[in-house]
């Protein structure tokens, strides 16, 4: 805590001079100047002549403002040497820290900052941070825009920024080259910053205006231009060129100066926009109209609660959709924090992970605070929005470009989707969007019968109907919060925000990701989902190669195929996948004998693994996920069956097991996911409805990084474009609205209790009529398969059969008697490989119990016939 002090005492905002005594009201304007590069809070803003330009002249031409300077420890060497330490999140987090500082007298002022160079990513790295953080969370919505002046936003450009200052610093410094050769990692860094920030500002309910100055003058021959223009501009906003170089930009001689009038001109409109577009009230927080019909009303999610506070708050121009939600947090902060002395306080609320884990009546009572949501039609959402404050704690997750594919680095947001931000603007008419009326959509309603918890099997006795009609949220019937106007029409990849909502929880009731920056998109179920993750971090071109159980998912392995991504399987046991085998494929790995590069990838399915059964206990996948750090390993976690983890087994006449009684016994009891102890992000976890809802749903979502999940999203919107509308609706209709996260967990309850009496009947039936002496088996402690294994080597005819012969024949001949029971072969990962073993799998999710008998009964007369046995 000590050295985080250290680090931010530096950090100040001060009045300037005249701007503090000319405060003149609670609703006018905050203008924060932040300087760049090795400048200071006055320096920067100083001209040779000595003037002093924010107080010397904006304070007269705004006397209205207060007008205020950040200053911070901006050494660029130190900056980029301790890039990979979070540098930059320091400053943006001492930035933000010191305008809530403040916030007795800047609460309900629109903020606009004026950055020169690194300062504007200072700026962006605050307001990222207001974006997700409750403490901070009243900040973003009273900005009003920041005037970036030459700061670096381009990806490449960023890239090679640390080049060009290490230049400068040489030439006009004199900063040893030594220390300078350090400057060019912390690109990342200031990369990620950026993506944060103008990821933010494709959101909808983001309206921050944005003016982009660059400079016209080199420094010289030498150095040239620090900031280029493709770098210092937003292609979305207004820019300028100031002719001047770099580190003049910033100072003007006078009044007369062009430049200062090009700045006082872009505050001058900002202000008069924003003065005409305040209301005296605005109790639905910027809420739209929310029937989405024809796409004309694009917006974000918004919540409906009521402002507390003083009426005349905020205006929607800066009080977007979670105006109402942040200023309700941020009334609710308990931490006093005065002068610099309160960030002491300040750093234990921002590095301690909060110890209570997410519970439903936390959502509850977090749902009940936030409103009714309203997300028309197409309506941008992310995970962000609906994550627990505390979910932001902990580290960012690790950045995985060194293993996305050239493919997925090449894909760019689809145009006519980040076209959709400028419905935001007041009174605009669209003609853009290819979103048709629903008046055209010939549903207008959708009744279904769904049980009623916890009478699951008695659905039409204690059943509930549930309706959905075209026009509910404008009518404020059946929920008003999802209808079928905004379901039939186009949306948004990553899923509804109504569904995305509930599956973020969930997520975090579940699996509570240890990093701060994961989020959820919902996907068309699995196997879509691996089809895109594999595409995403394998490349043909690249020689990429996935590492696997030595018996996998027969579709996953078909489609890695066609991709031309080799596949390599590991040695399993009754839980699965062997580490220590892992860590000797990885640690020995031959590229040339192998015709690969060393896998980067592994594909695993830890619960009832989909052929074998197997499930990895606790240990072994924090085993596995040691190696995988240990190589730079990216792990698929595919997890259909997670939720079908059973009662224990503990023999046929042996007394069940006692099952859990409540949702949080329940949750207690399962084994934790590898996305749960993934301290770095590096696993894409894939969730399914098929297997615990319905598989013609077509729906299920992965969790992963921010990063990741952005990358999936792009790929999404050129694929299928996300799930169906439809099936998101009755989805939602089902899991949120009918059952909530408590009933959801009964259903899953009862369906364990159910897959647990299954499993015991096929178990009850193998151990009746199998020939035990060649017949052997694990009993699956989750999913639906039992993984038979028979041993070749007392086979008759066994020392002149190969394995895949003798498959062949039970095979045929179980077909004969009149049962299907899939052939281990048909799972190899590596099928050029001869068999290690006879194995067959048989599932017990559908037959009766009846049939289970019969078939298994077959399928022991046809081993016996094959091992002639009696
Ligand atoms: C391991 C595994 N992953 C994914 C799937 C398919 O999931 P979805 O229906 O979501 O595509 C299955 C279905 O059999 C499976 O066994």
């Amino acid at each position: 805590m000590m050295s985080f002090f250290r680090k931010l005492v530096h950090s100040t905002l001060s009045d300037t001079e005249v701007g503090a005594e000319l405060d003149t009201g609670p609703d006018n304007e905050l203008i924060v100047f932040v300087h760049g590069l090795t400048g200071n809070r006055e320096k920067t803003w100083t001209h040779r002549n000595g003037i002093f330009w924010p107080g010397a002249l904006l304070s007269q031409d705004f006397s209205r403002a207060r007008i205020m300077t950040f200053g911070y420890d901006a050494d660029v060497v130190r900056f980029w040497t301790m890039a990979s330490s979070n540098r930059l999140d320091d400053h943006g987090k001492s930035l933000a820290y010191a305008l809530l500082d403040r916030r007795g007298q800047v609460d309900q002022r629109p903020i606009i900052f004026i950055a020169h160079s690194l300062g504007g990513l200072v700026c962006e790295e605050a307001l990222n941070l207001s974006n997700k953080r409750q403490d901070l969370g009243s900040i973003l919505p009273n900005t009003l825009g920041i005037i970036f002046m030459g700061t670096p936003h381009g990806g490449s450009h960023l890239a090679s920024w640390g080049s060009t200052v290490a230049k400068y610093l040489n030439i006009f410094r004199g900063v040893n080259r030594e220390i300078l050769r350090n400057l060019q990692p912390g690109s990342s860094n200031l990369q990620r910053t950026e993506e944060d920030f103008q990821h933010m500002l494709l959101r909808n309910n983001i309206k921050l205006k944005v003016y982009c100055f660059y400079e016209a003058l080199k420094m010289n021959d030498t150095v040239g231009k620090i900031v280029e223009r493709e770098s210092a501009i937003l292609p979305a906003y207004d820019n300028c060129s100031v002719n001047a170089d770099h580190r003049d930009m910033t100072k003007f001689t006078g009044r007369a100066d062009a430049g200062y009038g090009q700045v006082r001109g872009v505050l001058e409109r900002w202000i008069k926009e924003n003065e005409t577009q305040r209301p005296d009230v605005d109790e639905s927080a910027g809420a739209s109209d929310g029937h989405g019909r024809g796409g004309a009303s694009y917006n974000g999610p918004v919540f409906n609660a009521p402002i507390s506070g003083r009426k005349t708050a905020i205006s929607p121009r800066y009080n977007p959709g979670f105006s109402s939600k942040f200023s309700q947090r941020a009334a609710g902060h308990a931490v006093s924090l005065t002068g610099n002395i309160g960030f002491a306080e300040k750093d234990t609320v921002i590095g301690e992970q909060a110890p209570e884990p997410l519970t439903i009546d936390g959502i509850k009572a977090r749902r009940a605070k936030a409103g009714r949501l309203v997300a028309p039609t197409a309506s941008y959402s992310d995970s962000d929005m609906f994550k627990s404050p505390q979910s932001f704690n902990g580290p960012k997750a690790r950045r995985w470009d060194h293993l996305l594919s050239a493919e997925s680095k090449a894909r760019h947001p689809c145009v006519l989707k980040q076209a959709a931000k400028h419905l935001k603007k007041p009174g605009l008419i669209s003609l853009g969007g290819g979103l048709p009326s629903a008046e055209n959509f010939p549903i207008e309603r959708l009744t279904f019968r769904i049980p009623t918890p916890p009478h699951f099997s008695e659905v039409e006795a204690s059943g509930t109907d549930v309706t959905t009609g075209k026009h509910d949220v404008e009518r404020g019937e059946n929920g008003g919060v999802h209808d079928l106007s905004i379901a039939l029409n186009y949306g948004q990849s990553i899923g509804s925000a109504q569904l995305l909502r509930w599956v973020t929880e969930h997520t975090e009731l579940v699996c509570r990701p240890p990093y701060a920056d994961w989020r959820c998109a919902l996907t068309v179920g699995s196997t879509g989902a691996l089809e895109q993750a594999l595409r995403m971090f394998c490349d043909r071109a690249r020689g990429d190669a996935v590492l696997t159980e030595e018996y996998s998912f027969a579709t996953a392995l078909e489609t890695a195929a066609p991709l031309g991504i080799r596949v390599f399987g590991v040695r399993m046991d009754e839980q699965g996948l062997l580490p220590e085998t892992m860590d000797e494929i990885l640690s020995t790995w031959d590229e040339a004998a192998r015709g690969a590069r060393k896998p980067t990838v592994l594909y695993t399915v830890p619960s009832g693994q989909n052929p074998t059964g197997a499930t990895q206990g606790a240990q072994r996948r924090r085993d596995i996920y040691a190696v995988c750090q240990k190589h730079d390993v990216f792990i698929f976690e595919d997890e259909p069956y997670y939720f079908l983890q059973m009662q224990p087994y503990i023999g046929s006449d042996a007394p069940g097991v006692p099952p859990p009684t409540s949702a949080g016994e329940f949750l207690g009891s399962l084994i934790p996911s590898l996305v749960s102890m993934d301290v770095d992000g590096r696993v894409l976890r894939m969730d399914s409805f098929s297997k615990v809802v319905v598989p013609g749903s077509r729906l299920g979502w992965i969790t992963a990084s921010e990063q990741v999940v952005e990358r999936y999203i792009r790929h999404a919107e050129c694929a299928s474009q996300g799930p169906s509308g439809i099936s998101q609706l009755i989805m939602y209709k089902l899991v949120d609205e009918s059952w909530g996260h408590e009933g959801y967990l009964q259903w899953l309850m009862n369906l364990r209790l159910e897959y647990t009496r299954r499993r015991d009947v096929i178990l009850a039936a193998c151990e009746k009529y199998l020939p035990r002496e060649v017949v052997s088996w694990v009993p699956p402690a989750a999913g639906m398969f039992l993984w038979l294994k028979v041993d070749h080597t007392q086979h008759p005819e066994g020392s002149t059969k190969s394995i895949i012969e003798i498959e062949e024949e039970i095979f045929n001949s179980c077909i004969e008697k009149g049962v299907l029971a899939c052939r281990g072969s048909w799972f190899r990962a590596e099928p050029d490989l001869p068999l290690s073993g006879l194995f067959f799998r048989v599932t017990f999710a559908a037959a009766s119990e009846e049939n289970m008998g019969k078939a298994i009964e077959r399928f022991g007369a046809a081993v016996k016939e094959s091992f002639g046995l009696h």
